[in-house]
């Protein structure tokens, strides 16, 4: 059954009309919907177009039929509706008949749409807000646990200087951080109304459609009819905000799988987020971050196909918008539950301490130390980067660390060497050094962790 067909002389063939339908994805929105027919019903009874005895009648059939759907979702996909909006209206009238047939009054579908649609980005945010403070609040216990764990820093994948696992964690702590940043400030703006603005030119029907939107739960109510009608912003800052965090938990799974490798070996993952070879019994996959890792491109995919879809429409509505949703609803779906496995890889992890501190001794992690104990000694550092740059080749062609260097080897690079200099090359002065904000010494970190924890310090 369709909500329109008196302008026609012939029935859409049935090829069109599958590939026209929307139901199949957008019954995800049933609650959306009726939530807004039921606001939408009151908001005619204020002006006079329903009674309050049909107000009450339609309302009571509408949270009938919400309770109905959330209870049995699936219901809706056995119907052959255009859409949503169809499926809940037909429904309605199936319940209350020609009464039913008043609700579309002043509305449209394009409206409707819209307003749905941010209802459902609004608790599908506030979802994903919960999954992401999770996440967060997993890498901060790592970081409380492995506060004090030396861990090889990186850059170019080469050792460059030692940090703590905790400073690894924290770091994406902060990521984080901004991604609830991110999806706080796309769900503010996304909080606005388009409920009464018709078609495109508004409704004909002097309701309020501030009073309307708080009803709804908005903020408030959107200010131009072609705009609210035809916006959407929200979808592609979501799934912006998606993308960026996904691009994090990418990384997250990729400095993890490294870690993992038997070449690294400085952690092991839970067997509860790991799998098995079907031939090979030895191994232990981490296909919990390379799910993750590979996701983030589906993701970023939506993203892309939002812009583009949108990119060049004219005002006001164009069926093209009906593409919204697919990308968007496999977005968040992906992103969130991206972010429970990463909370739960994060949970079960376990560090090898003893490996993770052999490695940061290896591959002249001390270099820059050194340089910095000639600077002390007045040598200005361009030149002591020079003399270390030496040393180290010296120490490589012996197949020693620095600080097996002798004194006497090490004086023939710079006779300002003395023997306090080995106090400077052991890692836990190279990582004491770095005291200043932001830096890996454990005091610093212990600072961090705490101003984290007592919301002190948040970018
Ligand atoms: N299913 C449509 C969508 O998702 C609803 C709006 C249809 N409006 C229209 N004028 N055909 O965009």
């Amino acid at each position: 059954m369709s909500l329109w067909g008196g302008r026609f002389k012939e029935k859409a063939s049935l090829q069109f009309k599958k590939f026209n339908d929307s139901l199949p994805v957008d019954y995800r929105m049933a609650v959306q919907d009726i939530v807004g027919s039921i606001s939408w019903a009151r908001a005619l009874n204020s002006v006079n177009v329903l009674t309050d005895q049909e107000v009450a009648k339609l309302t009571q059939a509408l949270e009938e039929l919400k309770l109905s759907v959330e209870n049995n979702p699936e219901q809706i996909l056995e119907a052959d509706s255009e859409d949503i909006h169809s499926w809940v209206e037909i429904q309605l009238i199936q319940k209350t008949g020609d009464l039913g047939k008043k609700l579309h009054t002043g509305r449209s579908r394009n409206d409707q749409v819209a307003t749905d649609l941010k209802l459902w980005c609004k608790e599908k945010g506030n979802e994903i807000y919960v999954a992401l403070v999770n996440l967060q609040q997993a890498m901060l216990d790592l970081a409380e646990r492995e506060r004090n764990t030396v861990l090889p820093g990186y850059t170019h994948l080469q050792r460059a200087q030692p940090v703590t696992f905790g400073h690894w964690c924290l770091a994406y702590v902060e990521m984080f951080n901004r991604d609830i940043g991110r999806l706080k400030d796309a769900l503010y703006r996304a909080d606005t109304s388009p409920l009464g603005s018709g078609a495109l030119a508004g409704t004909a029907y002097p309701i309020d459609r501030e009073d309307l939107a708080h009803h709804l739960g908005f903020r408030t109510a959107t200010l131009n009819s072609l705009d609210a009608v035809s916006d959407r912003d929200h979808v592609i800052e979501l799934l912006s905000t998606a993308s960026i965090s996904m691009i994090h938990l990418s990384r997250f799974a990729e400095d993890l799988i490294f870690y993992n490798s038997g070449e690294a070996g400085f952690v092991e993952m839970s067997d509860l987020v790991s799998s098995g070879s079907s031939l090979m019994p030895q191994k232990k996959n981490p296909d919990a971050c390379e799910l993750i890792r590979g996701k983030s491109g589906r993701v970023t995919g939506s993203l892309t196909a939002m812009l583009m879809t949108m990119k060049a429409l004219p005002l006001a509505y164009n069926k093209d918008m009906q593409e919204d949703k697919e990308g968007l609803f496999d977005g968040l779906d992906t992103w969130q539950e991206c972010m429970e496995m990463a909370t739960l890889v994060a949970e079960g992890l376990t560090v090898n301490r003893k490996r993770t501190l052999a490695a940061a001794q290896q591959g002249y992690a001390n270099a820059t130390e050194l340089a910095d104990y000639l600077v002390s000694k007045d040598i200005p550092f361009r030149e002591a980067h020079h003399i270390v740059g030496e040393v180290v080749l010296d120490a490589i062609e012996k197949g020693v660390p620095l600080e097996d260097l002798t004194l006497t080897q090490l004086q023939q690079f710079s006779p300002k060497i003395d023997k306090d200099v080995y106090q400077h090359l052991s890692i836990e002065s190279t990582l004491d050094k770095r005291e200043s904000l932001g830096g890996t010494s454990r005091q610093q970190v212990e600072k961090a962790l705490a101003d984290v924890q007592t919301g002190q310090k948040t970018l």
